[in-house]
């Protein structure tokens, strides 16, 4: 641990020298390498503590059982976090389909927000029937992933999140998708630094959601904004080009390196 912290600040320092983008991808991987390490033991430990504590009924195997749980719990959240830096710096590897707005924003307000029993759910989506984008699913869910625990972290697990979907014709018809919340807001000195990697107010934060989101999203050729009122709240907006219909060349990108660590 002592040698990754001083690896990790050797980058950290070469941030100043050189372009952000490359040494977060490096930073990353690092990360992303030590995690897996460590990572496969713990899993395996806390599942055979929790399958040996299972049944007996006496009060140390329960105690054995909480703790395991805990384990595993700590262990999902590590898991999620490994994902996500699995993936900075990653070369675009998108696998591109036809995406129906509706059903597909239908199903990613609910996926997203399931469990979060003191947010209020709102969605409006004001898209015509069969319109349409051309995205990596995947990647799309994780955007929205991102942004939803974004608004839920800002609002302390308790407001109101808003979905909204309008299509904006212009020379390039888009579809601007808002993720609104009633959280508390940010303060106008940080929003330069939203997208920025590492640039995180949150004690446990990452400070890569935005910044690989943002990714995806100009990967897509659309983009994200931020706007927010101190003390009342935030909206994320992203906007995508909308598919015209006609055949695209498919996406034939080298797939993203991944690395299986045990569920
Ligand atoms: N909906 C939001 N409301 C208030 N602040 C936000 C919101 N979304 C993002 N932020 C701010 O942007 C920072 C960066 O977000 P992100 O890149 O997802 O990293 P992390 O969530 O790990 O901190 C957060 O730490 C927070 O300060
Ligand atoms: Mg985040």
């Amino acid at each position: 641990m002592a040698i990754l912290s001083r690896r990790i600040r050797a980058l950290e320092s070469e941030l100043s020298k050189r372009d952000p983008e490359a040494v977060s991808k490096s930073l990353a991987q690092h990360i992303a390498h030590e995690i897996k390490n460590g990572f496969t033991p713990i899993v395996m430990a806390a599942r055979q503590l929790s399958i040996g504590a299972r049944g007996r009924g006496d009060p140390y195997a329960a105690s054995v059982a909480e703790y395991a749980k805990l384990i595993e719990e700590g262990c999902d959240a590590i898991r999620r976090f490994h994902t996500t830096i699995s993936q900075v710096g990653s070369p675009p590897a998108m696998r591109l389909d036809a995406v129906d707005l509706r059903s597909f924003l239908e199903e990613e307000a609910k996926r997203t927000t399931v469990g979060r029993d003191h947010v209020h759910v709102e969605t409006a989506f004001d898209l015509p029937s069969g319109a349409r984008i051309r995205a990596d699913r995947d990647d799309l869910r994780r955007v929205l992933t991102n942004l939803v625990n974004n608004a839920v972290e800002a609002m302390d697990g308790r407001g109101t999140l808003r979905f909204r979907a309008v299509i904006e014709t212009g020379t390039t018809p888009t579809v601007r998708i808002d993720v609104e919340d009633t959280g508390c807001g940010i303060a106008p000195s940080d929003m330069d630094r939203l997208f920025l990697p590492n640039f995180s107010t949150r004690t446990s934060g990452t400070g890569l959601g935005l910044f690989y989101s943002r990714k995806i999203v100009r990967d897509h050729g659309g983009d994200i904004t931020a706007t927010s009122v101190l003390g009342e709240g935030s909206v994320f907006t992203v906007t995508l080009p909308l598919d015209d219909g006609r055949p695209s060349v498919s996406d034939d990108a080298t797939p993203t390196e991944t690395v299986d660590i045990p569920r």
